[in-house]
């Protein structure tokens, strides 16, 4: 079988959770090994809403910083900038014009994202055609994502179906990768909602960069419920179960190998457990992110990215406008 292409983004929007390293940066960095990567800090993604634009250059940098903490090897994989390859905004457009207004209404991240917003902006909409560009421009045959991507990789495939089906085999139809542990982590408050760094609440997650402290205290008060014994089951106990995969994930053991050892022991010595698994993943973290976010070498890392994405994604979008009667610049006598 020839070797997978792999490209997943993650939105430079403040705050990375341990949702966004448990359902999505772990995954890259274990793939790093498996075939070709790309991994992106999706700056157009995270125009769709509002943003400081001081904050949001200290957030692509942040966030670059952050992949290459978590384990991303810039000799095994490429680290790139969205907006530093142009053809992502290109294949965006084109998408637009693959894609129907009926398909992206019955997109759910855009139904939560614009209720009860006054003003919305179009590009929160065709959000999700940019997205299809991105996998698309490079021909990727799998994406790392969590559980709440599943809908837009579905879309991806339709548009790059549709493409097909009329202009020829033009785009590989790309799978989703989406683990089974930990494809969802719930708010530490709430276990029926995701866990995520737009909630106003900041007890309700952990971000990468929160201190021993605050994670202590943050799973010390995290929602159980009353019936004091720990075992994994969703639809019962979803707090408790939400906690053991955090901690199953965070100290590379199975949820069954946790369950056994716990059984009889009560909530308390079990979350302070938790807490110190989840620092112990973060700390060495922490240090190299620190590394990373005062060296010079992170913007050589982003530059040859950057170019090495270009080179294949200037190519694909000859291949595409030519499919569909657009004249590429380059072939111009
Ligand atoms: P974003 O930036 O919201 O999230 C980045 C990744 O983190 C995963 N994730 C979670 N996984 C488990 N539990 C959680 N609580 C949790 N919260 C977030 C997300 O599923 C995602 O994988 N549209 C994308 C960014 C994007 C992209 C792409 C992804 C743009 N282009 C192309 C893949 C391929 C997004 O907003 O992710």
């Amino acid at each position: 079988m020839s070797k997978k292409k792999i490209f997943s983004g993650i939105q430079p929007s403040g705050l990375l959770t341990l949702g966004n390293y448990i359902g999505a940066m772990k995954q890259f960095v274990e793939l790093q090994d498996e075939g070709d990567c790309i991994f992106c800090v999706v700056d157009l993604h995270a125009i769709t809403v509002p943003q400081e634009p001081e904050l949001l250059r200290q957030n692509v940098r942040s966030l670059a910083a952050m992949f290459l903490a978590a384990g991303i090897d810039p000799q095994k994989a490429t680290l790139m900038v969205q907006s530093h390859v142009k053809e992502h905004a290109e294949l965006g457009w084109l998408m637009q014009c693959t894609a129907y207004m009926g398909e992206l209404e019955r997109m759910t991240q855009f139904k939560d994202k614009s209720e009860g917003k006054a003003a919305v902006n179009a590009s929160l909409f065709t959000y999700p055609a940019l997205m299809a560009a991105d996998i698309l421009l490079y021909d990727a045959t799998h994406v790392p994502v969590g559980d709440d991507q599943k809908q837009h990789l579905e879309l991806t495939r339709d548009l790059a179906q549709r493409f097909n089906g009329r202009f020829g085999e033009t785009f590989t139809i790309p799978e989703p990768i989406i683990p089974k542990v930990g494809g969802r982590i719930m708010s530490l408050d709430d276990p029926s909602k995701k866990m995520s760094k737009s909630n106003p609440n900041e007890g309700s997650f952990i971000s990468l960069l929160d201190e021993p402290k605050k994670i202590v205290r943050k799973v010390k008060r995290a929602v159980t419920d009353s019936e004091n014994q720990i075992r994994f089951d969703e639809q019962e106990k979803p707090a408790i179960s939400n906690l053991l995969t955090i901690y199953a994930l965070a100290s590379n053991q199975t949820i069954e190998q946790l369950e056994s050892q716990y059984d009889g022991i009560g909530y308390g010595a079990f979350k302070s457990d938790v807490a110190d698994a989840v620092v112990s993943l973060l700390e060495p973290m922490q240090q190299r992110y620190q590394e990373w976010i005062e060296s010079d070498e992170l913007d050589r890392v982003l530059l040859a990215g950057a170019e090495k994405a270009a080179e294949y994604a200037e190519q694909k979008m000859i291949e595409v406008k030519q499919r569909m009667g657009l004249i590429p610049r380059e072939t111009l006598k």
